[in-house]
C-alpha cells in the first residue's frame, strides 16, 4: 500500500455519548496533519452503500457538546458475510479511501479486525461502547455520562423508593458485563447489584433480604444488569412470590441511558483517543485500538481488544457490601 492520503471514518454498533467528539478529533488532527477526510454514514452499512462525504473542518463545528453520532450508526449482519465484505471494499476502492478508523464497541471492531486483515488495509479501531467491555482501555467512550445519567435516574427513584417505603428493582445496560450495574450500585448508594460476572440465586437475595432491609431503612434499591433472561423482572417477580410483605417495583431505564450530552470525561477520552488514532496511521499502525490505560495512550490489537474476559475489579464488590448495611 502507498502513502496514505485519504481517511474513512464511521461510527458502529450503539451509539455512545462522545462520539461525535471522537469524530471531531478524528476530522481535526487528520486534516491538521495534511490528511483527506471522508464521513461514512450508518456505520458498515454505508460503507456497503457508498454513503460517503468529504468532510472539512466545518462539518464537525459545535458537534463536541452532542450526544448520539452525526454520522449515524447501524449493527449490520451484511458486513458480515463474505460478499457485504467484498461491497465495502468496492467503496473503499472507489472512493480511494487509504486507511479507516472505526468507532465503536466490541462487535464493530470485531468487523473492523477481519476487514483489515482479509484486505490488507490500515484499520484503526476507537473505543466507543456505553458498556465499558472493550479490553485494553481502563475506559471506553460514553461509559461515564452513562454512569451518571444512571445516577441521575436512580436518585431520582430513590425520592419515590423512600417515600412508599418500596423494594425498587432498577435494570441497567451493559450487554454481558457488570460495569455499568457494579459502579452504578456504589455512586447511588444502592443496597446491591446483580451482575452477569457473579452467580446470583434467590438464596442469596434472601439472605440479603434477612439483612433487615426494611427494619433499618426506608427503602431498598438493587441495580440489575440487563439480561433476557434474568433481567429486574425476573428478581422481582421471585421477591413478590417469596417475600409478599415486600412492596416491589421495577424500573427498566432502557435506550434513555445512552442519550445526553457527554461528560467532560468521554469528550476528554473521545479527543485523545481521535487524535491518537491519526497519530497511529501516521505511524504505520493497523490492526488495532487506540485506549488510554493509566492515563498513557496504548495501542490494543483488535486480537486482545475484544477479548470476552474484561471484568470489573472484584474489589467493588466488597465495597458495595460493606456500604449497604
Ligand atoms: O452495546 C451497547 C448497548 O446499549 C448494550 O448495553 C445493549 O445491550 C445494546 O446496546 C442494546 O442495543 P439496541 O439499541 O440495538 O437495542
Amino acid at each position: 500500500m502507498g502513502k496514505i492520503k485519504t481517511i474513512g471514518i464511521l461510527t458502529s454498533g450503539g451509539d455512545a455519548p462522545g462520539m461525535n467528539a471522537a469524530i471531531r478529533a478524528v476530522t481535526r488532527a487528520g486534516i491538521y496533519n495534511g490528511f483527506n477526510i471522508k464521513g461514512i454514514y450508518r456505520g458498515y452499512e454505508g460503507l456497503i452503500n457508498d454513503e460517503v462525504q468529504t468532510f472539512s473542518t466545518e462539518n464537525v463545528s459545535g458537534i463536541v457538546t452532542r450526544g448520539g453520532t452525526i454520522l449515524k450508526t447501524a449493527r449490520s449482519k451484511e458486513f458480515m458475510t463474505p460478499e457485504g465484505m467484498q461491497k465495502a471494499y468496492e467503496t473503499i476502492v472507489k472512493e480511494e479511501i487509504d486507511a479507516l478508523v472505526v468507532i465503536g464497541g466490541n462487535g464493530s471492531l470485531t468487523g473492523a479486525w477481519k476487514f483489515g486483515v482479509e484486505y490488507d488495509m490500515p484499520v484503526i479501531g476507537l473505543p466507543g461502547t456505553i458498556d465499558n467491555d472493550l479490553y485494553g482501555t481502563d475506559n471506553t467512550i460514553g461509559y461515564d455520562t452513562t454512569m451518571n445519567t444512571i445516577m441521575e435516574c436512580v436518585d431520582r427513584i430513590r425520592d419515590t423508593a423512600n417515600s412508599h417505603e418500596r423494594i425498587f428493582f432498577v435494570e441497567v445496560m451493559g450487554r454481558d458485563a457488570g460495569f455499568l450495574a457494579q459502579n452504578c450500585a456504589i455512586a447511588c448508594g444502592a443496597e446491591a447489584a446483580i451482575v452477569p460476572e457473579e452467580a446470583t440465586d434467590v438464596d442469596q437475595l434472601a439472605q440479603f433480604m434477612s439483612r433487615g432491609i426494611r427494619k433499618s431503612k426506608k427503602s431498598c434499591i438493587v441495580i440489575v444488569s440487563e439480561s433476557p433472561k434474568c433481567g429486574a423482572l425476573y428478581y422481582a417477580d421471585r421477591v413478590k412470590k417469596e417475600f409478599p410483605e415486600f412492596d416491589v417495583r421495577v424500573s427498566i431505564l432502557g435506550h434513555l441511558q445512552r442519550g445526553g450530552t457527554p461528560s467532560a470525561r468521554d469528550r476528554i477520552l473521545a479527543s485523545i483517543t481521535g487524535v491518537g488514532a491519526i497519530e497511529a496511521i501516521k505511524q504505520g499502525q493497523r490492526n488495532c485500538m487506540i485506549g488510554v490505560r493509566n492515563n498513557e495512550v496504548v495501542y490494543v490489537p483488535f486480537s486482545e481488544c475484544i477479548r470476552t474476559d474484561k471484568r470489573f475489579d472484584k474489589r467493588l464488590i466488597k465495597v458495595l457490601d460493606e456500604l449497604s448495611i
